[in-house]
């Protein structure tokens, strides 16, 4: 009998799959329903012949269709004996951290609760959003960092030299400051600020030290698009020769992707937390090793 199982989440099969590989380790699939009334159904598609168990699922969107199946297949490993560590490549609702007005719910607070209620002993997750977010699990939290895969992706594929390296808002100007270290890069914080009832994004005009240069935005999310379309609206017109789009979680809703691709961007990439026509970056490598490490695999 192997020590360690991984179970296959609906939402990160390909994921999965690899990580299984890396690990050397047998995998269990599921399938998912979803009954006329709405209702979510999960099947282990196979026996887990293991007493510890790696479940993969991404929670991206349909947000609350992934969080659902993640917690019945906890709770159901959780029912039979195992011990559950699970992977959660793109952990949701770490936007909502805090009441950012005093009427808001901190539904980050009940997600962490409801990871711990269905039974899983820890959670392994990339570039969370916030650490206010990460401080509330009550469970070990291990936040990986994609920085280091996503500056090698940039120098390594694409013909980008000693771009400027550049965070759309200030609050991610420490992961562009990373980023640029690790390209031998100067790097650059726009300053945005958003309207907490209407969402509306307003960025500062700034002097931008990019005429004739490549630029690279670097964010963790790119949701609606609305915040690179702004920085990238600022680097064309201050001159950049041409503009990548990176970030760790590219959830692109909507027509987000083409409203990126109008506003001068040449490129985006992501990572596959979400499996997305961008998503080139390759986590597999980066969570097995952590998890070779951290659970002490062979
Ligand atoms: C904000 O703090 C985040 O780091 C992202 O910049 C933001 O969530 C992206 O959202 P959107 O693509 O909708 O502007």
């Amino acid at each position: 009998m192997n020590r360690f199982a991984v179970i296959s989440g609906p939402s990160s099969s390909n994921l999965a799959e690899t990580i299984a590989y890396l690990l050397q380790l047998p995998v269990v699939d599921v399938k998912a329903d979803v009954f006329p009334d709405g209702e979510t159904r999960v099947r282990l598609m196979g026996k887990v012949d293991a007493p510890n168990c790696i479940l993969v699922q991404s929670m991206y969107p349909p947000v609350d269709r992934h969080l659902f199946q993640g917690l019945l297949l906890a709770r159901k490993l959780g029912l039979e004996g195992h011990r559950i560590h699970c992977v959660i490549p793109y952990l949701p609702y770490a936007r909502q951290d805090r009441a950012f007005l005093e009427t808001d719910a901190v539904s980050v607070e009940l997600v962490a609760h409801l990871l711990k209620m269905a039974g899983i002993s820890d959670v392994t997750t990339v570039d969370i959003h916030s650490s206010v977010a990460a401080s509330l699990f009550a469970i070990p939290l291990h936040n990986l960092s994609a920085v280091r895969i996503m500056a090698d992706f940039i120098l390594k594929k694409r013909d980008v030299t000693q771009p400027l390296v550049v965070s759309p808002d200030f609050g991610g100007s420490a992961r562009a400051k990373e980023f640029a270290g690790i390209v031998g890069a100067e790097n650059f914080a726009f300053e945005k600020h958003r309207d907490r009832h209407t969402g509306e994004i307003v960025v500062e005009e700034m002097a931008v030290p990019v005429s004739g240069r490549d630029a690279v935005i670097v964010d963790d999310i790119i949701s609606t698009g609305g915040s690179v379309v702004k920085a990238a609206e600022m680097l064309v017109k201050a001159g950049a020769k041409r503009v990548f789009a990176m970030c760790t979680h590219p959830l692109l809703v909507g027509n987000a992707l083409e409203k990126i691709l109008s506003a001068g961007v040449t490129e985006v990439i992501g990572t596959n937390s979400i499996p997305s026509p961008v998503s080139s970056v390759d986590l597999a490598p980066l969570i097995a090793e952590h998890l070779k490490k951290s659970l002490s695999l062979p």
